[in-house]
């Protein structure tokens, strides 16, 4: 704050400890008036008695006005007038700030020495991490990670780029961008409809059936089209982030409909990159924590 306003907060209140003075004063009775007892203001036939305020209550007002002069004087905390105890809200700030970086910092150390695997048995590490996560990623993976349409759960074991703690570190640092390129001119109406029905296929755990039958159109071109992403069995491909096509889990949803519209217009999810905006140490605490977020699901780990 610059020092013009600090002056005109104090001036303000210096005008307005003297206007509150000559109000009290002014106007302070001292003795009953034995002629005009009523101020002649009646209400509904209610008189309005003329007396003087009570002792205590002007006392009360002055050691107020006292009290709120010296305060004045030693805390104004005003950016550059400090008052008499050298004291400004910013420098108090400032102090605890500095106070608690320097005992972050020894923490942190302690916990860069640590591997990710070790970090996410560390309680104390996890509350920071927990913490971490709910001041960044909720907005987007949800406050209990089990993210939303478009954000990916990192809750169970089902990874677009992979669960190990340097897949999941190389996430944060440098963002993901998944690609799926849109396939609606290629495929035509009937095309895309019938990809939708082979997708679906793919998870309905109908792979038996199938196995020893002609390939459909729709088989062929997935051949074509798909596998060089998402596998050809449909598995899906961590270093594209190509997902998994044969679980049931969704990030666009797994109803004819979305996976139409996810083949038709294509996806282009986007973790943005934190190296820039989280230190080395705040990514580790995250990396071990969203690696142990997935360790107590009941899922077994795919990938
Ligand atoms: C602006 C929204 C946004 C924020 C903020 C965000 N993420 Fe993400 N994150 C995404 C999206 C979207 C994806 C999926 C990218 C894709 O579809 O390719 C993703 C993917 C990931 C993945 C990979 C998941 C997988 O299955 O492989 C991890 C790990 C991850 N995020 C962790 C984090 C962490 C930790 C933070 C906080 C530091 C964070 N994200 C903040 C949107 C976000
Ligand atoms: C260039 C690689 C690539 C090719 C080729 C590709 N995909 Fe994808 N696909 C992706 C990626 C990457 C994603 C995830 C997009 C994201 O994270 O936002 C995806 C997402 C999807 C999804 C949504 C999955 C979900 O969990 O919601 C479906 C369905 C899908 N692809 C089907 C197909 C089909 C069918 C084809 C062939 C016609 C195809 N893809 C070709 C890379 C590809």
């Amino acid at each position: 704050m610059s020092s013009f306003w600090s002056a005109w907060i104090i001036v303000l209140t210096v005008v307005s400890f003297i206007l509150i003075v000559w109000l009290l004063f002014s106007n302070r009775k001292i003795t009953v008036d034995e002629n005009r007892k009523t101020t002649g203001h009646v209400y509904d036939g209610i008189e309005e008695y003329d007396n003087p305020l009570p002792a205590w209550w002007i006392k009360m007002f002055v050691i107020s006005i006292i009290f709120g002069v010296g305060y004045l004087i030693a805390y104004p905390g005003l950016g550059n007038f400090p008052g008499l105890l050298n004291w400004t809200s910013v420098g108090q700030w400032e102090e605890e700030v500095q106070r608690a970086d320097q005992a972050n910092a020894e923490l942190y150390q302690t916990f860069m020495q640590q591997d990710a695997l070790a970090l996410a048995d560390d309680d104390k590490a996890m509350r920071i991490g927990k913490r971490l996560f709910a001041n960044n990623c909720a907005v987007c993976h949800g406050v209990n990670a089990e993210g939303s349409y478009g954000f990916p759960n990192l809750t169970d074991n089902d990874w677009l780029y992979g669960g190990k703690p340097d897949q999941i570190r190389q996430s944060i640092t440098h963002g993901r961008n998944g690609m799926m390129p849109a396939w609606e001119s290629m495929l035509g109406n009937e095309g895309l409809a019938a990809m939708t029905q082979y997708v679906l296929s793919l998870s309905a755990d109908n792979a038996n059936s199938s196995a020893n039958a002609e390939p459909s159109a729709a088989a062929q071109q997935y051949a074509q089209l798909c596998a060089s992403c998402h596998g050809a069995d449909g598995t899906g491909n961590p270093m594209l982030g190509a997902p998994n096509l044969t679980d049931d889990t969704w990030l666009y949803g797994g109803d004819a409909g979305r996976i139409k519209h996810s083949i038709a217009k294509g996806r282009s999810g986007k973790m943005p990159a934190h190296k820039d905006m989280l230190s080395a140490e705040k990514i580790h605490l995250l990396t071990a924590y969203v690696y142990q977020l997935s360790q107590d699901s009941p899922q077994t780990a795919s990938r």
